[in-house]
């Protein structure tokens, strides 16, 4: 990004099979933003992960940048987890602090379906720490396997870049 003010974006990402942490690099070239990975204290397995995706439940994480003070722009990058998101995302979510105010966008990783889904989780859980949605892209794992997600990557960081932007 180029501008006169430093803009602070962080992309918070989860990635258990590394798909979501393509994107989420790919995107962070683009946009000139910071990384920083949600890490699972312990990795649970597969049914377990659906089960707690299902009913909503937070998964305890490593500590990780959760005070937003120095952020202008957070983005959320993270998979589809049985039509929901993963439980190490809803408690990365409910630890943000200090976000009043801010935009953020969000980016969802999925085999299938499901991304409208997740990208409404994210934004409740967001929207009541008074942060305000700009935008959300969705890849899909497919694509990414393929090498073909630069477009989706490029159209995203364009919405992100323009809301940044201080205004002239
Ligand atoms: C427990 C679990 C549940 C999943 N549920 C869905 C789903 O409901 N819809 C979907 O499209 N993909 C689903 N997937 C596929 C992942 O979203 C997809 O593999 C994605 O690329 C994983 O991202 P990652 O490589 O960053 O972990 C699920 C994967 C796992 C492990």
């Amino acid at each position: 990004m180029s501008h006169g003010v430093m803009v602070m974006v962080l992309i918070v990402y989860y990635s258990w099979q590394g798909h979501t942490e393509k994107v989420a690099r790919a995107l962070a070239e683009r946009v000139g933003g910071r990384l920083a990975r949600i890490e699972p204290v312990s990795e649970v397995g597969t049914l377990r992960k659906a089960m707690m995706a299902t009913f909503g439940i937070r998964a305890a994480i490593r500590p990780t940048e959760t005070d937003l003070s120095g952020v202008n722009f957070l983005i959320v990058a993270t998979p589809v987890w049985a039509q929901k998101a993963p439980p190490y995302v809803n408690e990365y979510l409910s630890r943000v602090t200090n976000a009043s105010g801010k935009p953020f966008s969000v980016l969802v990783e999925m085999g299938n379906s499901g991304a409208e889904k997740v990208v409404a989780i994210v934004r409740k859980s967001l929207e009541a720490k008074g942060m305000r949605f700009v935008s959300s892209a969705t890849t899909l794992e497919s694509d990414v396997d393929a090498g073909r997600f630069d477009r989706t990557v490029e159209e995203f960081a364009r919405t992100i870049v323009e809301a940044a932007a201080p205004a002239a």
